[in-house]
């Protein structure tokens, strides 16, 4: 017998089917729920709201679970490449070796931007946040490709948008970046892998041999796998409901990248790093500040910590923190903020606030101190995100279309004034 909930509204009583998904987790579909009850649901933060169905990323917040397609991500970050993730969260399948070349192959065929957005990046004064410039850069892309704006482009040309997306991406991440120094923007260099593609462009400077660390290559290759999707948060969510008015993929993205800079999302490993560079010069008192992020008047959190789906440990910031130690061992640096950060983590940990509240260190509480080890500039750390959230972006977005999902549109409850008689100005 098919599954079912009730709801009792005033006293009348509505059945609604229980879907299952494929890990057994399950949902109750109130999609006739306004039609016949006249009521909605109200769900401040979508705290219980699933948006969609989807079948890319699996995430189990209670027992610290994160699969794509069904493959864990500790085997991922272990064993694949940031491409090889990318082609299976957007197709479905790990590729085999001929399929994974033709994939990098054409993603390194379009690498170069036309010249005329380097005009617009001109425009950008040099104090311009680095993510800024990266979306509008980004959906600029609208205007050099008009094609990528009819929503019911084939196939073959969804794919070269989608090529196209993977292929600029570090091009625009390092030219935000140059821009920033006021330096003069590096070309892609397609001898080399992906990531150190993107290095080369980032640090190597005019009449400069600059060769790519490959210690510092395989660590940003393995930081964008652990980025690289998180099923519906903020930003995904946000691709996904510009993508339903069928908004072109550089649009949706581009809104993407605005939703996470946020620091609440991805803009917190920024102010991770500002916040134990904070504490450093404070003296060093950790428990002061855990004090100050326990005092709600403070308007203070501890940031890298929390997370709106794990609430026992986020699997990603286990394995960053292994990375980190790895890193730092092999480069040799000695980042005094690492030991703020781990003491950090110790007393928080011991303290029933974050007991309590089930607070655990987050995939961002050690991002920033790998980026900072790998010579990556503190403004560029949300940018990094988004270079490796994109592949995540890209297949929420082709899934999204691929299942014909109407347009987003919540609803909500008026809490404003009923209707008034207009007052002409004179006489207010
Ligand atoms: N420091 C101190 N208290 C906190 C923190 C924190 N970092 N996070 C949550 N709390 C408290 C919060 O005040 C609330 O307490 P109470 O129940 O007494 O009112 C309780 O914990 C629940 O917090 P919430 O804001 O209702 O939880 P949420 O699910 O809406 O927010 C979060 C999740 C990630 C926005 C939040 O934990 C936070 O602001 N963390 C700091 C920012 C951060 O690290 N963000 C990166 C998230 S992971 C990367 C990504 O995917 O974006």
């Amino acid at each position: 017998m098919a599954k079912t909930a009730e709801l009792i509204i005033n006293g009348k009583s509505y059945k609604f089917p229980i879907v299952e998904g494929t890990e057994n987790e399950i949902a109750v579909d109130i999609s006739t729920l306004l039609e016949d009850s006249g009521a909605i649901t109200l769900d401040l933060g979508y705290k219980n709201t699933g948006a969609t169905k989807s079948a890319i990323t699996f995430l189990d917040g209670d027992k610290g679970i994160l699969r794509h397609r069904g493959y864990s991500i500790e085997e991922l970050a272990s064993m694949s490449s940031f491409l090889e993730v990318s082609y299976l969260l957007i197709f479905g399948e790990l590729p085999n070796k001929d399929q994974l070349d033709k994939f990098s192959d054409d993603i390194k065929r379009h690498t170069m931007v036309h010249e005329d957005i380097k005009k617009i990046l001109d425009g950008f004064p040099s104090s311009s946040h680095p993510m800024g410039v990266l979306a509008s850069m980004f959906c600029a892309q609208t205007a050099f490709y008009p094609e990528s704006l009819d929503p019911n482009r084939s196939a073959e040309g969804v794919y070269l948008s989608i090529v196209r997306s993977l292929a600029k991406m570090p091009t625009f991440a390092a030219w935000a970046y140059k821009n920033a120094m006021g330096h003069p923007v590096n070309y892609p260099d397609n001898s080399l892998n992906y990531c150190s593609r993107f290095l080369k462009m980032l640090y190597a400077l005019p009449a400069e041999h600059y060769e790519v660390d490959p210690i510092v290559a395989s660590a940003l290759d393995k930081l964008l796998i652990l980025h690289a999707d998180h099923e519906q948060n903020c930003s995904t969510s946000t691709v996904r409901i510009v993508g339903s008015s069928k908004a072109s993929i550089y649009s949706s993205i581009s809104a993407g990248i605005n939703a996470l800079w946020g620091p609440l999302h991805g803009g917190a490993n920024q102010e991770v790093i500002l916040m134990l560079e904070a504490i450093k010069k404070d003296g060093g008192d950790v428990e002061k500040w855990i004090n100050k992020a326990k005092d709600k008047n403070s308007g203070f959190r501890l940031m890298g910590f929390g997370h709106r789906v794990y609430k026992n440990f986020d699997p990603r910031a286990k394995i960053i923190k292994q990375t980190a130690d790895e890193v730092l061992g092999k480069l040799g640096v000695n980042d005094p903020v690492l030991d703020i950060a781990l003491k950090l983590e110790e007393v928080a940990l011991r303290d029933p606030y974050f007991i309590e509240r089930k607070l655990y260190p987050n995939v961002d509480f050690y991002s920033g101190i790998i980026y900072r080890a790998l010579g990556i500039p503190v403004d560029m750390f949300t940018v990094m995100f988004a270079m490796g959230r994109l592949p995540g972006w890209i297949a929420q977005w082709k899934e999204l279309r691929e299942n014909k999902e109407p347009i987003g549109r919540p609803r909500q409850i008026y809490t404003g004034q009923n209707l008034r008689t207009y007052v002409p100005i004179g006489k207010r």
